[in-house]
């Protein structure tokens, strides 16, 4: 349990990341009450130099002992080193908000959309797990339109930028696209094929059921952090040539009536969403529009008449920022408040 202070320890592990460097730039935005800042990450980047708050500050390599005295640490240097480290730091006192999957189906573990379930974060025993990208765009969106008609099946095709896989993904598509215009041999590493000027209907590897990890973490996910195992899901999850942004192609069946009108009323007044959505002037959201926001975008909101009570969405967000980065520290704020 975090003690009430008028200021923190925070540690950021991978702050040498993309994620990581995202979480230390939220966190001076909005002015997050700091005292100490402590980076973390691997022992191949220790001793390098990050700036918080003004200061250079020199990244550590993670040991048992390193969060005797730290309050906060937001995780975000893969599952594996979340399993070994979080629950040291819980047992040392420390509160972890962890962007790893290792946590996520734990059921001692909360899954935590402040917009959603912050309560469900304050029967924390340690360690706050902060869900997949591209499933805390989709329930931040949904989540209000549930409450209002009650979701019976979620169809969900999504649009996932090269910034959901770090940093080198974001170069691999850089160099491809540069190979490719000057008529280069191009080199795959990160993907299972090119990703410049193609879409990868495969985000992670494939399971028993021929469904990715990917999608079967929406699946999951979206149900525990809603709430309602009762919900059908099914998820078609693609990588595409963007930088920063996911985007979803969102069909829903509700168990009461939701007019398109009705559906824009309801987002418009929900805490994070912004309703972008006037077809005749061209306007729903784009990647490119909104990378560096901190907003779930929604437009194209319109009836599916293939049924009785269904709507079609489309759902923009940035992935660093709402899809990993802000959502946790907006879980560290809001622990703080409280
Ligand atoms: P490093 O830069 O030293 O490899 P991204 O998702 O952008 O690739 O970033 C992953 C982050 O996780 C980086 O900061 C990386 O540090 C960090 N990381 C990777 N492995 C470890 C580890 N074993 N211990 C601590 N941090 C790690």
């Amino acid at each position: 349990m975090l003690k009430k202070k008028s200021n923190y320890e925070v540690a950021v592990v991978g702050a040498t990341g993309l994620v990581g460097n995202e979480m230390m730039e939220i966190l001076e935005e909005r002015n997050f009450p700091v005292k100490t800042f402590h980076p973390f990450a691997s022992p191949q980047s220790a001793g390098k130099v990050v700036q918080f708050g003004g200061k250079a500050i020199k990244v550590k390599a993670i040991e048992d002992n390193s969060f005797e005295g730290i309050d906060i640490a937001l995780f975000s240097a893969g599952s594996g080193t979340s399993l070994k480290y979080s629950p040291i730091a819980a047992r040392a006192g420390t509160v972890v908000i962890d962007n790893s999957s290792a946590f996520r189906m734990d059921s001692n573990v909360p899954l935590v959309v402040p917009e959603v379930n912050m309560k469900a974060a304050f029967s924390n025993r340690g360690i706050i797990a902060n869900p997949n990208c591209s499933t805390i765009q989709l329930v931040v969106a949904l989540y209000p339109l549930h409450k209002a008609a009650k979701i019976k099946r979620i169809v969900v095709t999504t649009f996932q930028s090269v910034s959901g896989k770090g940093k080198r993904a974001m170069d691999e598509l850089l160099a491809q696209t540069k190979a490719l215009l000057s008529f280069q041999e191009l080199e795959i590493k990160e993907f299972p094929h090119q990703i410049a000027f193609n879409c990868l209907p495969q985000i992670d590897d494939f399971l028993e059921n021929d469904y990715t990890k990917e999608e079967m973490k929406m699946v999951n996910e979206t149900r525990k952090i809603m709430g309602d195992d009762s919900i059908q899901i099914t998820s078609t999850t693609v990588r595409v040539p963007v930088f920063r942004c996911h985007s979803e192609s969102v069909n829903i069946e509700t168990e009461k009536k939701l007019t398109p009108n009705e559906a824009r009323a309801i987002l418009s007044a929900s805490p994070g969403v912004i309703v972008y959505d006037d077809p005749k002037r061209n306007i729903y959201p784009l990647p490119v529009d909104h990378a560096g926001k901190d907003e779930v975008y929604v437009g194209r909101i319109r009836e599916d008449f293939s049924v009785p009570k269904g709507l079609n969405l489309w759902i923009v967000s940035d992935n660093l920022r709402k899809g990993a980065a802000l959502n946790a520290v907006q879980i560290a704020e809001d622990l703080i408040k409280s």
